[in-house]
């Protein structure tokens, strides 16, 4: 049951109990539901913008598939559980009894999950996967991978994929519980990228969105992005963080994540551009400021969510009364569950309302 740990932690069991729900709790969808309630951060970018390597940065393991086309072409909801100590592993809510101690077999069923979901036909899906990772090494966030912003169909793919791709992307964004993390590469004019587009269109304060600027490192001599990184070229509410990824030569060789963080910090710490900025740069920061962020949103909109699972709770029990009580089978078993699951949120949540008095 949940734990009185950390608010983003308790978000991430609601999270999940709405997708077991479907159409009480719209996990994965549908306007006004619990889940819109809840705040997260949404990754988006054009397609090789670095989405997938900034993701992998902030969890230090590398487990997302990769390759050419559109990889994403489902969400991905990535829960980061930070723990005490202990072996780091990783769980899918689809395969709730395994745990994965590969991340190699990570990927491998990130990739088949979404093969058997939208068949091998390359089309896409709105509903999500949802993958938690246990770790002392990551701090609690919770990030939705979407697929890239892209312009062109590549072959096998049917035409409607780009809007198809936009418009999911947008269900996720449009959310004003959602904290907007816009990727852009630094090898490209930043009033051009894909995020930066997308984030002016829904969030135009930019009170919600986290810009970031990879691949700094492959910036023509003589160019920097210090007018971009210090809020000059386009003004957010939320400082920029800049970010230094493995290239694709790290990647083939296989290069450590640990060591792929390191050689990001000297990046910084020794670029005569960057220097001065070196202690608000790379991914490890930017998790930091993310996680900081999301727990203070969360805190915030407590009032709200705990009126949206009163709301649930509510539909729930007008179901099962419908249905007529006690009811057999697992469909039963699964309603009460998650409606016991609600009222224990609803508690939580008041205590942390109440300054985190324990009781109830
Ligand atoms: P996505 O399509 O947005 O998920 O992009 P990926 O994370 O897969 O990155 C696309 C390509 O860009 C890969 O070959 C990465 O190695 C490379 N890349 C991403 N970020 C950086 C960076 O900061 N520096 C360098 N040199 N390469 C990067
Ligand atoms: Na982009
Ligand atoms: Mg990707």
């Amino acid at each position: 049951m949940a734990t009185m740990g950390s608010l983003i932690g308790l978000v991430n069991r609601i999270q999940q109990a709405c997708t077991v729900l479907g159409d009480y709790g719209g996990g994965g969808g549908g306007g006004g539901s619990l889940w819109d309630s809840l705040p997260s951060v949404a990754v988006v970018g054009g397609q090789s913008s670095g989405k997938s390597s900034v993701l992998e940065s902030i969890v230090g393991r590398d487990f997302l598939p990769r390759g050419s086309g559109i990889v994403t072409r489902m969400p991905l909801v990535l829960q980061l559980h930070k723990t005490e100590g202990g072996t780091e592993y990783a769980e899918f809510l689809h395969l709730p009894r395994k745990r994965f101690t590969d991340f190699a077999a990570v990927r491998q069923e990130i990739s088949d999950h979404t093969d058997r979901i939208t068949g091998k036909s390359k089309a896409i899906s709105n509903k999500p996967i949802q993958l938690s990772i246990y770790s002392p090494h990551v701090v609690n966030l919770t990030l939705i991978d979407l697929p890239g912003l892209t312009k062109v169909a590549v072959e096998g793919q049917p035409e409607s994929i780009v809007q198809d791709i936009e418009n999911m992307v947008r269900s996720y964004v449009d959310k004003p519980n959602s904290i907007i993390l816009a990727i852009s590469p630094a090898n490209q004019d930043i009033a051009t990228s894909d995020a930066i587009k997308l984030a002016k269109e829904v969030d135009p304060s930019g009170d919600r969105t986290f810009g970031v600027v990879t691949k700094l490192d492959l910036m023509d001599k003589g160019t920097n992005a210090v007018d971009v990184l210090e809020g000059r070229s386009y003004r957010l509410q939320h400082p920029w963080v800049g970010v230094v990824n493995r290239s694709q030569a790290d990647i083939n060789k296989s290069v450590d994540m640990l060591a792929a963080r390191r050689k990001e910090q000297e990046y910084f710490q020794t670029s005569p551009d960057y220097g001065h900025l070196a202690h608000k740069m790379g991914a490890e920061y930017l998790a930091k400021l993310l996680s900081e962020h999301l727990e203070a949103v969360i805190k915030a909109k407590i009032p709200s969510i705990i009126s949206m699972i009163n709301k649930t709770v509510d539909e729930i029990e007008a179901e099962l009364d419908r249905l007529g009580r006690p009811i057999g089978g697992d469909a039963g078993a699964q309603l009460y569950t998650i409606l016991d699951m609600c009222r224990a949120f609803d508690r939580v949540f008041k205590e942390h309302l109440d300054g985190g008095r324990p009781g109830g």
